[in-house]
């Protein structure tokens, strides 16, 4: 097995190797902060906010549906571990303002002020008007690139043995933007925005995320060959960001080639990050979701310039919501990002011992993984295992 610390390595790394400014008012007071800040100072300072009592507090959005059962989880098996970490609840209800989707001010104050969050997951409310919450979040803190690694669990058994995909999504635009309009009655429009901006940021922080985990190669996966224009524009940026790192190979890969060589084999891709538009980069994550056992299983860490929010790939599972049913697992491998990016790894790695202790075992796993645990029995026998 690979070493547990490369499944979900820190991705601060981003803050520091910027080359280009940003139009992004945060990533401008960023640059003045990294001008004027010593170096040592920079890297604490994004940890989180650390208090007097020596613990960080992370703002912690418990979501909808089996968001709360799951938080309890994490809460509780960081209280076992000793985690250093305070956590900030915060409601990130929706409210419409002039017609737009807002997140009440004291849940963005709470991520500016620590810089990290988890996040359970958010129902989006079906046509009254609101747009993704989930979609807000990422704009209101810029959180241009989701990370989304997939590692086979020992002892859990699927139809691959070793998979160990990483993946980086863009997150702000793309099929995603929000673009859409009535043209006539029956004719609708929905904008694909690319920009070289945006294109650049994501695939710098790809490069650099694989010198971090220690991954040789970057993979671009487009569809160039029919968007020629907008996966076009991804391709050549791609290729252009290459040349600033000749230690990683770079290639690019259709998506549709992607798709059946890894249902196929996955092994090939284990040396690489694999890097992409918005929504290939969600129909794919979820499909390298399915190859390791599911959704229950997959963590996600989306990344900004100043703060990042980590959360589990699933959503608020309403149809075993307030049944014990749910499997925290996801959200605890995403709370694990968030400690190694915060460089609490000895926190992290033994947590995640703990987990893939409890996994392999089988004995005290929950429904989603053919067990009959319900979520806190779960979260006990992790704690036990620490
Ligand atoms: N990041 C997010 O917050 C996020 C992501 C996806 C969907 N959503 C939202 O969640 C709501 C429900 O979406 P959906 O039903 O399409 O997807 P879902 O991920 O909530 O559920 C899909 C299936 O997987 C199961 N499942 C999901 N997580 C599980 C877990 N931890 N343990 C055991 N089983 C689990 C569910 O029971 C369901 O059968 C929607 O409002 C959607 O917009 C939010």
């Amino acid at each position: 097995m690979l070493s547990t610390r490369s499944l979900h390595a820190p991705a601060r790394q981003c803050l520091r190797q910027l080359k280009t400014p940003h139009r992004f008012a945060p990533a401008c007071q960023q640059a003045r902060y990294l001008q004027t800040t010593p170096e040592s100072e920079k890297i604490a300072r994004f940890k989180g906010t650390k208090g007097s009592d020596g613990k960080y507090t992370v703002t912690l959005i418990e979501g909808d549906g089996i968001g709360p059962e799951i938080s309890k989880s994490v809460k509780e098996i960081f209280a076992a571990a000793g985690a250093p970490i305070k956590w900030e609840p915060v409601d990130v209800t929706p409210t419409l303002k002039d017609g737009r989707t807002v997140i009440p001010d004291d849940a963005i104050a709470s991520v500016t002020r620590n810089y990290v969050a988890l996040k359970g997951p958010l129902a989006t409310p079906i046509g009254k008007g609101h747009v993704s919450l989930n979609l807000t979040l990422r704009r209101t803190f810029n959180l241009f690139a989701n990370v989304r690694p997939c590692k086979s669990i020992v002892g859990f058994k699927t139809p691959y043995d070793n998979v160990n995909t990483v993946l980086i999504r863009e997150n702000t635009e793309g099929e995603y933007s929000g673009i859409e309009h009535v043209v006539v009655d029956g004719v609708v429009q929905s904008i694909k925005l690319i920009t070289r901006e945006a294109s650049e940021r994501v695939l710098r922080f790809a490069f650099q995320y694989a010198r971090e985990v220690g991954r040789s190669k970057v993979r671009a996966v487009h569809k160039a060959t029919i968007m020629k224009m907008s996966d076009g524009l991804f391709l050549s940026t791609a290729r252009n960001v290459a040349k600033e790192y000749p230690d990683i190979e770079f290639d690019a890969e259709l998506l549709d080639n992607t798709c059946l060589k890894m249902v196929t084999d996955p092994t090939p891709y284990n040396d690489k990050v694999l890097v992409m538009p918005n929504l290939y980069g969600d129909i794919l994550s979820d499909m390298c979701a399915g190859l390791i056992g599911g959704l229950g299983l997959t963590p996600s860490g989306n990344i900004g310039d100043e703060c990042s929010i980590f959360e589990a790939v699933h959503g608020s599972a309403p149809d075993i919501a307030g049944k014990a049913l749910a499997n925290p697992t996801a959200l605890l491998l995403s709370s694990i990002m968030m400690l190694q990016h915060m460089g609490l790894n000895s926190y992290a790695d033994r947590i995640q011992a703990a987990i893939f202790k409890v996994l392999a075992e089988g004995k005290t796993i929950t429904g989603d993984l053919g067990g009959k645990a319900k979520t806190h029995e779960y979260a006990n026998a992790v704690i036990k295992a620490l």
